[in-house]
């Protein structure tokens, strides 16, 4: 992985809006490396980036930050992490972004195939199982370096629920979401626990039934609330477990949205899958047995993929 000038990762954010500004100032209070902030919109990435550089003395940071209109800058990034494009509003699905956010990846595509090559690329904007599928088609990546952020927290949305309803620490409750971003996402409450104990012998089934849902259409929840966008903290925080996972060589298993080739019986879709994450991107795909339920219901999403790849 290439350094750059400072001797630090370069980590770039394309898109500098609600995720992408988030993204910067975690990166930099986790001192992961240096960030370039590239954005279309004048004067935005650079305020960004000049009003989180004084956050850096407040913590005691050293870490360079830019902002930038000019793609050219993030050349030699180690890692890209893509935003660029619309959010959802209110009564909005995720498919709804399609085309206007497919134009957008295909444009950030051509300057990150350009300019970042060696890049490890996480791409977040929706619908994103479609997003990062055109991510690796337009760059002509290898799939181990072109990955989609969801499970991460979509995993997290089930974990938080869970802890609430059992009056238990967050870091007590382990789970996995699997398959696309969407409202068909698969909760596999077959292996979720807390502590190792399964959540079926703790919590009622229509109980969970509950917190399932919940957990599918905990993004439009927040859209709703907020009517202006969507999520940003805990996306911007899930994609950067993900950044670490990468940078410290972690192997880190985690739920992302990637290139399957005949795990699960599925092939040449992006979907959210266990994986092991280290300093070569994608090491592992971890294929983990699903109940008949789970397994359907994967299928069924990766139909749902599928035919919003049909409209690309
Ligand atoms: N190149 C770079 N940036 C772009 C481009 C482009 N071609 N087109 C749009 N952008 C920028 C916008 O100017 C905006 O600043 O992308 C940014 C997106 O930021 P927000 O609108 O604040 O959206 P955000 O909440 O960050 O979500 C970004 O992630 O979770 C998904 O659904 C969400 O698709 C959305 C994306």
């Amino acid at each position: 992985m290439a350094a750059n000038a400072t001797g630090r990762k370069k980590i770039a954010l394309i898109g500098a809006g609600q995720i992408g500004g988030t993204l910067a100032m975690l990166c930099g209070t986790r001192k992961l490396g240096d960030v370039v902030l590239y954005d279309v919109v004048e004067g935005m990435p650079q305020g960004k980036a000049l009003d989180l550089s004084h956050l850096a003395p407040v913590f005691g940071l050293d870490f360079k930050i830019t902002g930038t209109n000019n793609i050219a800058d993030i050349a030699g990034a180690d890692v890209c992490v893509v935003t660029s494009g619309l959010p959802r509003k209110p009564g909005m699905s995720r498919d709804d972004l399609v085309k206007t956010n497919a134009e957008i990846v295909r444009n950030v595509a051509k300057g990150i195939k350009e300019h970042a090559p060696g890049a490890l690329v996480i791409v977040i904007t929706n619908p994103l199982d479609a997003m990062v599928y055109l991510m690796q088609k337009e760059t002509g990546f290898p799939t181990n370096r072109v990955i989609g952020m969801a499970g991460v927290l979509d995993t997290a949305r089930y974990q938080a629920f869970l802890a609430e309803e059992l009056n238990v620490s967050v870091s007590s409750v382990s789970a996995f979401v699997l398959g696309g971003h969407g409202d068909d996402m698969v909760p596999v409450r077959s292996y979720t626990t807390c502590n190792g104990i399964p959540v079926g012998n703790l919590i009622k089934a229509d109980r969970l039934d509950a917190i399932e849902k919940r957990v599918r259409g905990a993004g439009g929840e927040v859209v709703a609330l907020l009517k202006t966008g969507s999520a940003f903290y805990s996306p911007a925080a899930s994609a950067i477990q993900m950044v670490e996972a990468y940078l410290l060589d972690q192997r880190r298993v985690l739920a992302a949205a990637v290139m399957l080739n005949g795990e699960y019986g599925l092939k040449g879709v992006y979907l959210g899958v266990p994986i092991v994450m280290g300093k070569g991107g994608v090491e592992k795909v971890v294929e983990i047995e699903l109940n008949a339920d789970e397994n359907k219901a994967l299928h069924e999403s990766a139909d749902r993929v599928k035919q919003l790849l049909a409209i690309l």
